[in-house]
């Protein structure tokens, strides 16, 4: 069938995924069991971490995380202003000043060589964040937390799947909070999980996301637990469901198979616009491997009003397309807030002008690839000529 148009996303959801919701539904229990812990062992074991502890969204993740590393009023955390609001928003609900850092000139990714110029003494964490499921140097990363005794929670929202050198992103010393919003790699409509290496920090987010219950409380309505639970923390209600998390393992279980679909779709793309000059076309990294949440391309010479106008010509012809991201300095809350300038962060602004993020999902098609790819021809041939 002939290709005329191509959504941003569409989801692919298979019948074992709602043979395991069904069984969870028939199970007689849909809130946070066994199935959730299932899904927290096998996904520990997949990115090669000691614990994960589920949540109902990254955003969840990051905010229980930030008060675990004991994030508090008046630190400061380093992030950076590429990325989704959650990235910060965690921060100032925990009463923490946010640091920004420009992206490196190459990539979406903190530029992890210009942390060192903004530590501080009040300098609590920093928060890195693996945009569209690139990787960063997770050694350097490690390397600035041991010399700076700060905190690191990687913001691995679009990063299941990614490895940096040997490292799967999720392996590492700290806090890993990882998305399984509707559109991310693995979905479980809403859903997050954390990932840690300390055994105390595990436990602690496993009370604190359930109202901060005495542990197991999530059996007070089984055979196994008790009426009789204790407060001992603030917490928060963030736990995740077996209905979602019965989504999560069954996608967790068929990962690599969909992690190979959005890599083929990646090359596709790669191909078939990698003779546009117009474009600069997203890379692979040179050690370890890109997870493929987005394939976000560039035009070379843009601007913003130029790349709007590529991307409402791209509408009319029936692609979808986002751009990833704002950068957080430009919105009205940190305006107010907050005193950065466009010139304090010329690589994030750069790449803002001219970001397009294409459709990108297990099944696109060849033809669908295609297809973006001639309406861009087109684009471009029409504009030469203007
Ligand atoms: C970089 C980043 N961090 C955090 C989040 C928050 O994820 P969630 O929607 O699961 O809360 C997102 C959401 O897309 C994101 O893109």
């Amino acid at each position: 069938m002939k290709v005329t148009s191509v959504p941003f996303y569409r989801l692919k959801i298979s019948k074992q995924e709602i043979d395991k919701v069904n069984e969870t539904m028939r199970s007689g229990w849909l809130t946070t069991g066994k199935v959730t812990h299932q899904f927290e062992s096998e996904f520990a074991e997949y990115v090669g971490a000691k614990y994960a502890v589920a949540v109902n969204s990254c955003t969840a993740a990051l905010h229980l995380s930030l008060i675990v590393a004991g994030v508090k009023p008046g630190d400061e955390v380093i992030t950076t202003p590429y990325t989704f609001v959650a990235t910060t928003e965690t921060i100032i609900q925990c009463g923490a000043r946010v640091v920004f850092v420009d992206t490196e000139k190459d990539s979406f990714n903190i530029d992890l060589t210009q942390i060192d110029a903004a530590i501080s003494p009040r300098t609590k964490a920093v928060v890195p964040v693996y945009i569209a499921g690139y990787p960063s140097d997770l050694k350097a990363i490690d390397g600035l937390r041991r010399k700076h005794k700060i905190r690191v929670i990687h913001d691995a929202a679009h990063a299941l799947g990614t490895v940096s050198g040997k490292t799967m992103v999720g392996a590492t010393p700290d806090l890993t909070c990882f998305s399984f919003y509707s559109t991310k790699n693995l979905t479980t409509g809403e859903g997050g999980m954390i990932t840690t290496d300390s055994k105390k920090q595990m436990e602690l987010l496993r009370v604190i996301s359930l109202h901060g219950m005495s542990r197991d409380a999530w059996k007070r309505y089984t055979g196994a637990g008790s009426w009789k639970y204790q407060i001992r923390e603030l917490g928060y209600k963030y736990n995740l469901s077996d209905m979602a998390s019965s989504i999560g393992l069954v996608q967790l279980r068929n990962f690599e198979k969909m992690q190979k679909s959005r890599r083929r779709a990646a090359e596709l793309y790669t191909k078939y616009l990698g003779d546009i000059d117009e474009l600069v076309i997203p890379r692979e990294p040179q050690t370890g491997k890109h997870a493929w949440h987005l394939y976000i391309v560039k035009l070379r010479k843009g601007g913003e009003s130029k790349r709007d106008r590529v991307i409402e010509e791209l509408k009319s012809m029936g692609v979808g397309t986002s751009v990833h991201f704002i950068p957080l300095y430009l919105h009205p809350y940190y305006k107010k807030n907050y005193s950065y300038t466009r010139r304090d962060f010329p690589n994030s602004y750069n790449h803002y002008c001219n970001a397009i993020t294409l459709p990108l999902f297990v099944d696109i098609t060849e033809e669908e690839i295609r297809y973006v790819a001639d309406c861009f021809k087109r684009i471009f041939a029409h504009s030469r000529k203007r």
